[in-house]
């Protein structure tokens, strides 16, 4: 089963993400300093759409209207308005239908739904981009600016880092309840780093996790919060990372294919996608994540699939404890049983069902408004086999991504098909 009308990912473009820690990132002590310059905004969406351009060989005089991810281009580059930096990135696109989409970290996935959607209304080639660039800011202040996707004027009391502290909340809420332990949370770390080290396009790609240092708070780890009750529950290695960086791709329908010379085979078939909402004004369960659930569930039935049938992921490990909670939301394993998978060696590359597979948000790194992008061209490359030191043994044909907003408050899951 698919969409009404059958729409494809036809391939695209990620830049590298990179930031504190990751070798190319310029900072004071780095040799390179004052000799370049970290690139900007516009240079990720430029590189990324012309990437996506060039690797699909669509020209961008044939795209009909196109979509970019961001979070908070206001307030990290005094940046807003980004659909009118696409045309831009290629004068193909000049006249054509842009715009901006925001849903704090699934704004990618919202670009993407935005297009699949348009597919639906009849448009045959579209672009999907993502991007955002944080480092302009210090850590504290990002803190600061994220925090703007939780209730800000209820919430951000809670710690200078607000989102952190939000899923430490929840993970200290799980570990009381005794079916994920500490011991699980940092496997989920170990993995996001050991898969980024073997991708050359990740932000922790040169920094190694043992078991022993995501394990243990210290120097080489610290518990950083400043809210008391909730630091124990949460190290830097349970957090994704403070990353830039951009991705783009071709979306497009049956129509689109044939326009660009491309069969279904040379693309990757969206069998559904879906976005769900929650109240931004309320706590949720600290045990479950409802929306994301309700879209899976969606999303399964859309495609007539069973969780049993999705053969490799992509999803919002923002913290390491999230990963644990999407895998239960996904139907992959049952309530409070997510740290089953990773104890067992599930989702590991080798696994029956990898997940993240170039690191996730935790290794690959989260430039907020390109994940969403990020996560569906990296189920396309593990289902075309072009995932190199990474690439998962025989090529999966059936996968899933699933992008947050929020403390569980957006949701956008899709399954994807290669033939
Ligand atoms: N002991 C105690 N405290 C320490 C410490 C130590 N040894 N070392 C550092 N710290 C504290 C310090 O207080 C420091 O702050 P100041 O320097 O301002 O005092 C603070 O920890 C941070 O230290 P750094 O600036 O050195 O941190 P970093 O640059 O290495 O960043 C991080 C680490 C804070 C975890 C950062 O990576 C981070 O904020 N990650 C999370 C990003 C995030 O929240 N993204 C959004 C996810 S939520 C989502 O995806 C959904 C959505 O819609 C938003």
């Amino acid at each position: 089963m698919s969409l009404p009308r059958r729409a494809f990912v036809l391939g695209g473009h990620l830049t590298s993400f990179i930031g504190k820690k990751h070798p190319d990132f310029l900072w004071k002590g780095h040799p390179e300093f004052g000799q370049r310059e970290n690139p900007a905004l516009e240079d990720y969406i430029t590189m990324a759409v012309r990437g996506a351009l060039a690797a699909t060989g669509t020209p961008g005089e044939l795209v009909q209207k196109s979509w970019i991810g961001n979070f908070a281009g206001e307030l990290f580059n005094n940046q807003g308005h980004l659909g009118a930096a696409l045309p831009g990135a290629d004068p193909g696109l000049m006249f054509k239908p842009a715009m901006r989409v925001e849903g704090a970290c699934a704004s990618g996935g919202l670009a993407f739904a935005s297009a699949v959607e348009s597919i639906q209304a009849g448009t045959d080639i579209t672009l999907v981009a993502g991007a955002e660039v944080q480092t302009t800011a210090t850590a504290r202040q990002g803190g600061d600016f994220l925090a703007r996707a939780s209730h800000y004027r209820r919430q951000r009391g809670l710690d200078d880092f607000t989102f952190p502290a939000l899923f430490a909340r929840r993970t200290k809420a799980i570990y009381a309840q005794g079916d994920i332990t500490e011991d699980d949370t940092a496997l989920v770390s170990v993995k996001a780093y050991a898969n980024a080290n073997k991708n050359p396009l990740a932000h922790m790609k040169a920094v190694g996790m043992s078991f022993d240092t995501a394990r243990t708070a210290g120097d080489a780890n610290p518990a950083f919060l400043g809210n008391a009750d909730l630091a124990p529950y949460l190290k830097v290695s349970d957090c994704s990372q403070v990353s830039d960086g951009g991705a783009a791709m071709i979306v497009v329908s049956e129509a689109g294919l044939a326009k660009l010379g491309k069969r279904p085979e040379d693309a990757v078939e969206i069998l559904s996608i879906e976005v769900a909402t929650g109240n931004l004004y309320e706590d949720g369960d600290l045990f479950s994540m409802p929306v994301t659930a309700a879209a899976a569930a969606r999303a399964y039935a859309a495609a007539g699939l069973r969780p049993e049938d999705i053969q490799i992921g992509e999803v919002h490990d923002c913290f390491s404890v999230t990963e644990l909670l999407i895998y239960e939301a996904l139907g992959f394993a049952a309530k409070g049983r997510g740290g089953t998978l990773i104890r067992d060696g599930v989702t590991q590359i080798g696994g029956r069902l990898p997940i993240n597979t170039g690191g996730g948000l935790i290794g690959f790194g989260h430039p907020v408004g390109a994940t969403g992008v990020k996560q569906v061209l990296e189920v396309c490359r593990q289902m075309k086999g072009e995932c190199g030191a990474y690439q998962v043994p025989g090529q999966p044909t059936v996968g899933i991504t699933a992008n947050m907003g929020g403390d569980d408050k957006t949701a956008v899951v899709s399954i994807l098909r290669h033939a």
